[in-house]
């Protein structure tokens, strides 16, 4: 991307959010995963979005539930919402999404960033998922590029291609509120990792840069949450002026080279997620479980001593 189009992108960004337009937010935080799904929607028009659904996975057993994305449903009814976007922040390694799920009982267009073929092209190898995985993105209803705008209800928004966690990564700008997936964390907790395949730290950092160059009031809204030593409540919202003065990771005045150094060393020290291999079979699959085999089962597949 040129610096000019980039320029553009951000200007865009800056007129939304001089729109005055103010989204409401109702979050569901799920304790296992410690994921943030946000609900989004306009009180003018009542046009909803869901940003990073959770569908329940026990591993050990191989059952799936869906008890917190019921909620979300049932909230959505409730404050009669029309879903309008399921909005996939990227191809979550550590929860399995429930946006098919959502979908099939509210309607709404499924959406991801453009990237995700490349996130497809990765994981398709890994798991030699075959033919029958199509790696164009066609299990999503729409495919975001950087700089796009797009609205919910009469409120303008736009997403932003932020990579570095994953090589796919958007921020979604909606009025006022950013909901920008895994790159800050609280600001007494950091950053997001950056060593999946295709992750890279100084892309997560320019990333943070851009995020941190909107304006100071503009309210960030993030996917997880796992408490910081000594805070005794999850939290998941917070500003850009908050992360730009005390973010523990890149307050103002930390350097790219200097947060690749702590980045690297960190993620080095992490262990993978519980449920990466189904959340990756999943969600690379736009949340829909693998094909059923000849037998009627679908399988999550393991790789051994690969990864
Ligand atoms: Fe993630």
């Amino acid at each position: 991307m040129s610096d000019l189009a980039l320029a553009a992108a951000d200007q865009q960004v800056i007129s939304a959010l001089r729109s005055n337009k103010v989204p409401l937010v109702k979050t569901f935080f799920d304790n296992t995963t410690f994921t943030a799904t946000h609900v989004v929607h306009d009180p003018a028009t009542r046009e909803a979005a869901v940003v990073d659904s959770v569908m329940e996975y026990d591993p050990a057993a191989g059952r799936t539930a869906h008890h917190h994305a019921q909620e979300v449903v049932d909230y959505i009814r409730a404050s009669d919402l029309k879903l309008q976007w399921l909005l996939e922040t990227h191809v979550h390694a550590d929860h399995l999404s429930a946006a098919p799920w959502i979908q099939e009982q509210l309607g709404g267009k499924l959406a991801i960033g453009a990237d995700i073929v490349r996130v497809q092209d990765i994981f398709g190898k890994l798991f030699n998922a075959g033919t029958r995985f199509a790696r164009n993105g066609s299990q999503f209803d729409h495919l975001f590029h950087d700089g796009e705008t797009f609205m919910l209800g009469s409120i303008p928004a736009i997403a932003l291609h932020v990579p570095g966690h994953t090589p796919a990564d958007m921020a979604y700008v909606i009025g006022d509120a950013a909901f920008i997936g895994d790159t800050l964390f609280m600001p007494d907790y950091g950053t997001a990792r950056a060593d999946f395949p295709g992750g890279d730290a100084r892309m997560l950092y320019r990333s943070i840069r851009r995020l941190l160059s909107l304006p100071e009031q503009t309210r960030l809204f993030l996917c997880h949450d796992y408490k910081a030593p000594g805070r005794d409540s999850f939290a998941w919202e917070t500003t850009v002026g908050a992360e730009r003065a005390h973010n523990v990771h890149v307050h103002e005045g930390v350097g790219e080279d200097e947060f690749v150094a702590m980045r690297t060393g960190r993620d080095a020290t992490l262990s993978m997620p519980n449920l990466l291999m189904p959340s990756v079979q999943v969600n690379m699959r736009g949340g829909h479980l693998p094909e059923a085999e000849e037998n009627g089962t679908r399988y999550i597949k393991i790789p051994i001593d690969r990864v």
